[in-house]
């Protein structure tokens, strides 16, 4: 958004303000400014003019930055598309121009990836958005950004009254029985993307697809969304604020975000069954280490995993397995 536009919005949030106010405050004339406010109306604002002087009654629903940033200073630039084949490619071009910290963001999706090169469902409704980085840690430390995108997201979850946890590595689910662990429908996935120098990131791309103002019967079976969890409305522009500020958080202490997942996670101490490429290992899932590795106890011994996809097992499952 232009940044004069940006200004006098930040303005109208601490209240109302007068044309020659804002115009003093932008260094612009108060033909300027009136301009400005139109333009601002034209993009979704209801702006009244008061005895007291502009007044923001209303700002737009979701399908602009300016209606993901109003209210609050995102830590990222947020640029907003109403279609795109996949935010994570965007963000890949941006990368390719040399952009950083930039928050992709997608009305609707026509060609979304998910994880193992599998494509993803990105109904309308969905939250869509990919966050162009380029941290200062080595390539080894790219899984650190998706766990804090999967707390991330756990957080505005349950903030919202969605019940979510996470199952590794980086599935945001609703659990059927949180007591039992297995079972549940995934509300959210994360694809990472990266690219590095030996000891270097130099940007990384981190996707999050979330299922948000979605009915369910839109969805995959084993999915499910903030709309079939929670009776109100479900904003998708707070949504992303919230993501966006919550993720910022995790990595700024990145050396937390085992804990922090730990905490969250209903794969610790559950039966599991992961598929990797090469192999399947089936045991107790004991913990979580640097950077993300699974450390299966298979009863021979502990095994660790750095991929692959996780099943929850029910204990019968996992003597059948055995047997
Ligand atoms: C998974 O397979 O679980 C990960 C799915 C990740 C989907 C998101 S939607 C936003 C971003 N853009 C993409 O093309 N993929 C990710």
């Amino acid at each position: 958004m232009n940044r004069t536009r940006r200004s006098i919005l930040r303005a109208l949030e601490a209240g109302p303000a007068s044309g020659p106010d804002l115009a003093a405050a932008a260094d612009i004339s108060r033909a300027a400014v009136w301009k400005h406010v139109e333009a601002l109306r034209q993009q979704g604002f209801s702006i009244d003019s008061t005895a007291d002087g502009y007044v923001v009654t209303d700002t737009p629903e979701y399908g602009s930055a300016a209606a993901i940033e109003y209210g609050r200073t995102p830590p990222y630039q947020v640029r907003y598309y109403d279609e795109l084949s996949s935010t994570n490619e965007r963000a890949r071009e941006l990368a390719a121009e040399g952009a950083e910290n930039i928050a992709v963001v997608a009305g609707r999706q026509t060609n979304s990836r998910g994880r193992l090169d599998r494509s993803w469902k990105s109904p309308d409704g969905a939250v869509s958005l990919s966050i162009l980085l380029r941290p200062d840690r080595p390539p080894a430390h790219a899984p650190l950004f998706t766990l804090a995108a999967a707390v991330a997201t756990v957080d505005v979850a349950r903030s919202l009254g969605v019940d979510a946890a996470i199952k590794w590595p980086n599935d945001v689910i609703v659990p059927e029985n949180p007591d039992a662990g297995y079972g549940g429908r995934k509300l959210c996935g994360i694809l990472t993307e990266m690219e590095g120098e030996a000891d270097r990131i130099s940007w990384l791309v981190v996707g999050i697809g979330l299922n948000a103002d979605i009915d369910a019967a839109e969805l995959p079976d084993n999915a499910t969304s903030i709309r079939s969890g929670i009776d109100g409305p479900v904003d998708r522009a707070e949504i992303v604020q919230a993501l966006l500020a919550a993720f910022d958080q995790q990595i700024t202490d990145l050396d937390s975000v085992l804990d922090a997942w730990r905490d969250r996670s209903v794969t610790l101490g559950m039966p599991v069954r992961v598929e990797t490429h090469t192999d399947t290992i089936t045991g107790i899932a004991e913990d979580i280490v640097m950077p993300g590795a699974l450390q299966v106890d298979t009863g021979d011994g502990i095994e660790t995993v750095h991929a692959g996809d996780c099943e929850h097992l029910r204990p019968n499952d996992r003597h059948k397995d055995n047997s």
